[in-house]
């Protein structure tokens, strides 16, 4: 069997090591509404990195983007807008907030969220829109902003992929009310599981910390509802440790797909990831569209990819609005995520990748595609 180029990989070392053990020793390992002693230091930190007033830390991605929708009040009868070409999460956390999701499509060339099908998808009950910053590349928020503003809408950016990228000269999620990051094993950095709320409104934030912890203004006495939704110490920890190395990373992810962009340009069947004039992608998945394929075709590319030891792999598959359980939702047909889904393809360029790997990847691409 050759050994696989994994397509996202998480890179912990003896610092991650020697802050964890530091936090057992201290049996400090949660807090309660405050958090503990890492996890505060880790929010600050993050929150600096993104130039936001506050970050509020949590146990995934996940329940970042459900606290948000908690905070911003959307509830059973409410609509909120999204891709549907993005992880589940996006969309399950508003069938869990008792509201609906309603799908919009995407711009082919992005692979983002298309403002002007936000408009359109807007009715008496929306209450907020999830811009996804797709594979690393920032949506296109300024648009975005003024159909929020416009309407009267709160604008959770899902920013779980996009640690480091930037938009109009800000980093990610500056546009929004709530913008929600991950912190999952593949991410840009991780705590393994984990993830962040960074916010400029006081409001939101005299409300997270309380959602985040049962919803306890006072001890064991509920005022609001809310949810386990605390990161642990440990997480926080690593959290310290990734954030000092993310710098680092983000360079090396940058060199590689910039190498890869530049050697893939001769294959002339790709539409190649890129970035538009004021954006920064942060490059967490370098994903390639193989021009007027089809599925099997796209699936046989991956599969020789694979058997070369690229760890080719699709992001992703299926649009939301077509999985079984979010069916129920409505029928819609939103012909550019259904296309993208079947013909893009995601390349190895996480900093575990050195130059020369770029190079039998891009090598092993335009063998195949000509
Ligand atoms: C676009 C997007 N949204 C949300 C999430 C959810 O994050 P988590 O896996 O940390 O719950 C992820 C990551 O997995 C993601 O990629």
């Amino acid at each position: 069997m050759v050994d696989m180029i994994p397509v996202n990989l998480p890179l912990v070392g003896d610092e991650e090591i020697k802050a964890v053990a530091e936090v057992l020793k201290s049996r400090v390992l949660t807090g309660r509404v405050q958090s503990g002693p890492w996890v505060k230091k880790f929010e600050e930190g993050f929150a600096e990195f993104v130039e936001a007033k506050y970050g509020f830390a949590v146990c995934s991605g996940t329940a970042a983007l459900h606290l948000a929708l908690m905070a911003a009040g959307v509830e059973a009868g409410d609509e909120v807008v999204v891709p549907s070409f993005s992880f589940i999460a996006t969309a399950e956390v508003v069938a869990l907030a008792g509201a609906r999701p309603v799908f919009v499509d995407i711009n082919s060339e992005t692979f983002n969220v298309d403002p002007e099908k936000i408009e359109k998808a807007l009715t008496k009950r929306t209450k907020a829109i999830i811009p996804v910053d797709l594979y690393g590349l920032p949506a296109d928020l300024k648009p975005i902003r003024e159909i929020a503003d416009k309407h009267g809408l709160v604008i959770i950016e899902d920013a779980a992929q996009a640690h480091g990228a930037a938009y109009m000269g800000k980093p990610a999620g500056s546009f929004a009310d709530l913008a929600c990051w991950s912190f999952y094993a593949s991410k840009n950095m991780t705590t393994g599981e984990g993830g962040m709320i960074t916010t400029n409104s006081e409001e939101y934030a005299s409300k997270i910390p309380y959602i985040r912890a049962h919803g306890e203004r006072e001890e064991y006495f509920s005022s609001m509802l809310g949810h386990n939704y605390r990161m642990p110490e440990v997480e926080g920890a690593i959290g310290c440790v990734q954030l000092g190395k993310l710098p680092r990373f983000l360079a090396v992810r940058r060199r590689n797909a910039l190498r890869l962009g530049e050697r893939l340009r001769v294959a002339e069947r790709l539409q190649l990831p890129f970035e538009p004039k004021g954006y920064v992608h942060s490059w967490y998945l370098f994903t390639v569209r193989l021009k007027d394929a089809s599925v099997d075709e796209r699936d046989g590319v991956v599969e020789k990819l694979r058997q070369k030891g690229v760890g080719a792999t699709v992001y992703y598959r299926t649009p939301i609005h077509l999985m079984p359980y979010y069916k129920r939702f409505g029928v819609y047909h939103l012909p550019v995520a259904e296309v993208a889904s079947r013909q893009v393809f995601s390349l190895p360029v996480h900093p575990g990748v050195s130059l020369e790997q770029v190079d039998f990847i891009a090598d092993a691409v335009i063998e195949l595609l000509g």
